[in-house]
């Protein structure tokens, strides 16, 4: 039996809309964490999941005329949802909790009536500031120039009955748990919490945990009418979802505590006080480590959708490759600290690491083993003094990398890989094969010797980049021909594992080199088209409310014209003249600014509606003695216009009343 255990979580997801690189950031975070511990052995136990109560979602679902639980099931389950997101981007994870399932619900309603009847639970009314959005009330003294803290939003007067956590009794445990342990990192996250949650004026306030004000929610089941404060129900999810409460699963005593919740820095309040101090209330043993990452902004502004700068992760795996993508967000921004997502550091970050460093390296040394030998590379002598610099650095690698793996620090760990890459890049230079080709009788052994140390730097590097990008680093495995042996944990902490006669073949490029300015101006048209797809798809002027009498009406004289000539203004690039018959004889002549609707010439001919008795005007310096009637409305954001054009068989000059 396996006595490595480790259990990861992510935060459940609120499945109100489609999600954006901010979520799958956290995910990805997760799944190279989980996939590395079972690389070191370990039993792992991944969850993931959606959290789909609330008065967000109850709300969400009437505005698009469903019910809450259809709602849900079409963000989750349907085609394009959460769980095939997960699966496009190769998450590993070994359960998936919905709050809305039945184990779940009934777990929640033992666990309230439990707190309830320990009398950590008791009924008073709320009075407060509520934010919708987020779910969550507020004192005057939390707000933030009279705003919701957590997301800058406008707040409202709210008051209802309902039941409390008496979250007070805890405060001194959940302190010393804060200040003088490692329970919660980055530590820099520590004082934040004490300072503005349990220090702060009036101490830590005990916490509104069930609501009256809708229905979407765990029912309270003894007191109907009230349901369970979603993140009391969210919360336990990391416990339900092992068989807490419940006999759906059974693995609790194998792996609760959990090793570590990796949660976005807003909701860190959530896991590091009430979290604590829910479980402290039920005699529960607490996590080891909630670690609080940063969030990803794009082009330096928060991802919203409401600003239209969401970043969608079906779109860039379509467009780069899943590794790629997963590479990227590991590799770029260090996980405790926020980072700002821009188009061209994703693509400087595929042309640097992946395609020049990594990319080059493998199709470098495969491409020469096939050129020199057929791929079959003869049994290496020793090897040389000029060898010892990368395998002395390649050796030590699993170390430096596992020390910055077991901190989260997904970054450095990726850099000392990529040490090792840039250190055989440069070996290739230093021992130049082409140059050794030359005479192979001579120099054939050291050439195979200098190619088989390429080919285990790359195999070291490549099992320790596994977690991140696993699809890819199959590939090369089987470019290098490393067998199953040569892909482990173990293995990747020595040297001249590959067998002696190895067989490689050099494959696809895994890492195709972008062209940056060609493919930022293709996402900013994509981006833009996005926008205007977001955008209502029809837009009528409002009707005028006031009312104009019958005999001002009267005096307007709209007249059925004929287009006798029609042609472009000089230098301005909206203006038609028209020379018109208004059945008077005499040409009337009319200039209209639709240019960007019409070419000229596809007017000539028609019968048209013009207004006549409108005071003369100069537009570009000539005169227009009247206006075209057209109907306009908005499409996609863009004004669209059509000018009213009748049946020919009217006469010019015949009067519309
Ligand atoms: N449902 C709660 C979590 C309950 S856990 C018991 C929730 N859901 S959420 O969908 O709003 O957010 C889920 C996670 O995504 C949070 O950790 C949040 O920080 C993270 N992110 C949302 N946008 C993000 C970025 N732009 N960048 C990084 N992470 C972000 O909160």
């Amino acid at each position: 039996m396996n006595d490595k255990k480790f259990y990861i979580t992510t935060p459940i997801y609120y499945p109100s809309g489609r999600l954006h690189i901010g979520h799958a950031y956290c995910t990805v975070a997760t799944d190279a964490m989980a996939r590395y511990k079972r690389l070191c052995g370990y039993d792992v136990m991944f969850l993931t999941g959606t959290d789909e109560h609330g008065q967000k979602i109850e709300g969400k679902a009437k505005e698009a005329g469903v019910t809450p639980q259809q709602f849900v099931d079409d963000i989750v389950a349907a085609p394009g949802g959460v769980l095939d997101l997960w699966k496009l981007m190769n998450v590993s994870y070994n359960r998936f909790i919905r709050t809305t399932d039945g184990y779940h619900v009934e777990a929640i309603q033992k666990i309230f009536r439990a707190m309830y009847d320990k009398g950590d639970i008791y009924k008073g009314s709320y009075k407060g500031k509520y934010c919708t959005p987020c779910e969550s009330f507020w004192t005057d003294s939390q707000l933030v120039d009279g705003k919701c803290p957590d997301c800058g939003r406008d707040v409202h007067d709210a008051e209802e009955e309902a039941y409390f956590f008496r979250a007070s009794k805890y405060a001194d445990r959940v302190r010393d748990l804060l200040l003088n342990t490692d329970f919660l990192e980055p530590r820099s996250r520590v004082n934040e919490m004490v300072n503005n949650f349990i220090d702060c004026e009036g101490g830590l306030q005990d916490l509104c945990v069930s609501r009256t004000s809708f229905t979407w929610g765990v029912p309270v089941d003894f007191d109907p009418g009230h349901v369970v404060y979603v993140w009391l129900d969210a919360l336990f999810n990391y416990m339900t979802a092992l068989g807490y409460q419940n006999d759906k699963y059974n693995d609790l005593e194998k792996f609760w505590p959990a090793d570590v919740h990796f949660v976005g820095k807003e909701i860190v309040r959530f896991h590091a006080i009430y979290w604590p101090a829910f479980l402290m209330s039920m005699d529960l043993p607490l996590p080891k480590k909630v670690y609080g990452h940063g969030w990803l902004n794009f082009n330096g502004d928060k991802m919203s959708k409401s600003k239209g700068n969401v970043v969608d992760p079906h779109l860039l795996s379509e467009r780069y490759g899943v590794d790629a993508l997963r590479f990227f967000l590991l590799r770029t921004f260090p996980f405790g600290s926020d980072g700002n997502f821009t188009n061209e550091l994703l693509i400087q970050t595929i042309n640097v690491d992946l395609a020049n460093d990594l990319g080059n390296l493998v199709s470098r040394t495969t491409a020469m083993a096939e050129k020199y030998f057929g791929g079959a590379l003869p049994e290496a002598k020793e090897s040389a003094e000029l060898d010892q610099a990368l395998i002395a650095l390649a050796s030590g690698l699993r170390e430096r990398y596992e020390g910055q793996m077991e901190k989260f620090q997904f970054q450095n760990a990726l850099e000392e890989v990529f040490k090792v890459i840039q250190r055989a890049n440069k070996y290739i230079d230093e021992n130049a094969p082409w140059a050794l080709a030359k005479d192979m009788e001579a120099n054939g052994g050291r050439l195979a010797q200098v190619l088989y140390n390429l080919l285990e730097a790359v195999r070291v590097c490549t099992v320790l980049l596994t977690p991140f990008m696993p699809a890819s680093c199959g590939k090369i495995f089987a470019q290098i021909g490393a067998g199953p042996d040569a892909q482990t944990w173990d293995s990747a902490a020595r040297w001249g594992v590959l067998p002696a006669k190895l067989s490689v073949a050099k494959g696809e490029n895994l890492f195709p080199r972008i062209d940056m300015a060609k493919e930022l101006a293709e996402l900013d048209a994509i981006a833009e088209e996005a926008k205007k797809a977001a955008l209502p798809a029809l837009e009528i002027e409002p009707l005028t409310e006031e009312q104009v009498d019958f005999d001002t009406f009267c005096k307007s004289d709209f007249r059925a014209v004929k287009v006798k000539d029609c042609q472009n203004v000089k230098k301005s690039d909206k203006l038609l003249k028209f020379t018109l018959d208004d059945g008077t004889g005499t040409d009337r002549q009319i200039l209209s600014g639709i240019a960007k609707w019409y070419k000229p010439e596809e007017l000539i001919g028609k019968t048209l509606v013009a207004i006549v008795n409108l005071p003369p005007r100069k537009m570009m310096g000539q005169e227009s003695q009247g206006m075209l009637i057209s109907a306009v409305h908005t499409e996609k954001g863009e004004e669209v216009l059509h000018l009213l054009m009748v049946d020919d068989a009217i006469p010019a000059g015949a009067k519309l009343c």
